[in-house]
């Protein structure tokens, strides 16, 4: 129990995967830690993201195994998708994990204040009317889902993620506005379900932040699954019905479905909490930091989507353990954002570390070469029936500086892919370690050995 007044050693502001991390580790290390949440310990990565919209793609991925099963010899036929049972199954590991968070933070003895909390002073938190004093303040508020100037999200066919996930039908069409990461989870998801899906992105490809080449194979396949999209395409506005909605392009066209999807990335929650009022440097709603993530203000540092940069939880997490260990005077190396691993969880996956080709070029220019696996070389894809590719960028005679991989489960992958980033590896020092045979993460090595001169399962 936190009584008014009450000075901890840290306070952290928000209990989703940044701050809750800082708290448990700033907790193992003997401080004495409250965290202030408003709503869930866990925040979006377990209640609204990560981990709900993955369980909703392990589903989609069953649904697929039961429609293609044929191909494997299986007689099976997809009777249809109960969304209320997969709902129920989706809730019920965001429970589990949630009961798990709780029983942790208690464990280490943290204070947990419910309530919205707003910065007050410098170091002061109001949560209902109560205030709290921390020694160190640590800012993890989150972010919400954005919309676009005069796009208005009703909850009932202009949806946000959040709602999306609480959907108790399949619909039978979707406009997905925005080819980023929320986007293209989604239409597979729901292409799996049987939904017929349009994805509308503005950039001229599919998930734009990846090498071109991920793009690529990932556009070929959502062809091939059905998904269309359209690339270079601008929304411009949404008309509502009482049966679905119109959208028109800055192009003119015009597309009509019973959803509409709006997956334009997220914002930081940071107004309305005092930060600026407190003297906290923002730019667009973002708190400023500096590589130790310590804001201009005195002991108040930010943590999470509220930082500039990659928004995942991932990342969230290794932020909060290194404020806890910066606050307790362990000197920690601050986190190389390049190294952090991304994997988009559509069909086929998307994953990747470190820069990719157009970046590595704009770095060293021509001194870079570049080595790309097909998973038709690789006998568990095979098995699995899936394609795709794993591509290295290294700079000439020297380390890994890039990997990039698309192919059914090739997230699973990414574990390696960011030791061999993070650890400077030279292809010629991963050459000679054996990788599991069949596995797919033999694709990597094999890269690996290509790029080193002595390819095995590749031409020359
Ligand atoms: P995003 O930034 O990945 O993608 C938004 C997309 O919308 C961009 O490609 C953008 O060009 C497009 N867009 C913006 N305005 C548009 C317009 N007017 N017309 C057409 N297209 C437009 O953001 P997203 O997908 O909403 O995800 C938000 C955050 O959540 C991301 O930072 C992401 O990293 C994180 N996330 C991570 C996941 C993962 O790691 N697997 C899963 C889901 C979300």
């Amino acid at each position: 129990m936190a009584n008014a007044g009450d000075r901890f050693d840290v306070l952290v502001l928000g209990g989703g995967s940044g701050g809750y991390a800082c708290a448990l580790r700033a907790a193992e290390l003997g401080l004495d830690v409250a965290v202030v949440e408003k709503d869930k310990l866990g925040g979006t990565c377990l209640h609204l993201g990560c981990i709900p919209t993955k369980a909703l793609l392990h589903a989609a991925e069953v649904a697929d195994s039961t429609r293609e099963s044929d191909q494997f010899g299986i007689k099976a036929s997809l009777e249809g998708v109960d969304m209320p049972g997969v709902n129920s199954y989706k809730d019920g590991v965001v429970q589990r994990l949630f009961t798990g968070l709780q029983g942790l933070v208690k464990s280490r003895g943290i204070t947990v204040i419910e309530g919205q909390g707003r910065l007050v002073g410098p170091r002061t938190v109001e949560v209902e009317g109560q205030r709290y004093d921390g020694k160190h303040v640590v800012l993890a508020s989150g972010s919400y889902p954005r919309s676009l100037p005069g796009l208005e999200v009703d909850g009932r066919t202009v949806l946000t993620s959040d709602h999306a996930l609480a959907l108790d039908r399949v619909p039978s069409s979707v406009i997905v506005l925005g080819g980023g990461v929320i986007g293209v989870e989604f239409a597979s998801a729901w292409r799996s379900f049987g939904a017929e899906v349009t994805i509308l992105e503005a950039l001229p490809r599919l998930v734009p932040a990846e090498d071109e080449s991920s793009s690529k194979a990932l556009e070929r396949a959502f062809r091939k699954r059905g998904i269309a999209f359209m690339t270079g395409t601008p929304f411009q506005s949404v008309e509502s019905q009482d049966d679905g909605v119109t959208v028109t392009t800055k192009g003119g066209d015009t597309l009509r479905a019973e959803l509409l999807l709006v997956a334009v990335g997220r914002g930081p929650s940071t107004s309305g909490q005092g930060f600026e009022e407190q003297g906290i440097a923002m730019e667009r709603g973002f708190v400023l930091t500096d590589e130790r993530l310590r804001t201009n203000v005195d002991a108040v540092s930010a943590v999470g989507d509220i930082v500039p940069g990659l928004q995942l939880a991932h990342r969230g997490f290794q932020q909060g353990v290194f404020v806890a260990e910066d606050i307790a005077g362990l000197a920690p190396t601050p986190i190389d954002e390049t190294g952090i691993p991304r994997v988009t969880y559509c069909e086929p996956e998307v994953a990747s570390v470190g820069l990719n080709e157009l970046v590595a070029r704009e770095r060293y220019g021509d001194e870079i070469e570049t080595v790309s696996f097909d998973l038709g070389g690789n006998g568990k894809s095979q098995i699995l029936k899936t394609q795709g590719f794993v591509k290295l960028i290294r700079r000439t005679n020297g380390p890994v500086v890039g990997v990039h991989m698309v192919g059914s489960r090739v997230g699973e992958l990414i574990g390696e892919a960011q030791l061999i980033y993070n650890w400077e590896a030279f292809p010629e020092d991963v050459a000679p370690l054996i990788h599991m045979h069949p596995t797919q993460n033999e694709a990597l090595g094999e890269a690996h050995l290509a790029l080193a001169g002595k390819p095995l399962h590749a031409h020359v």
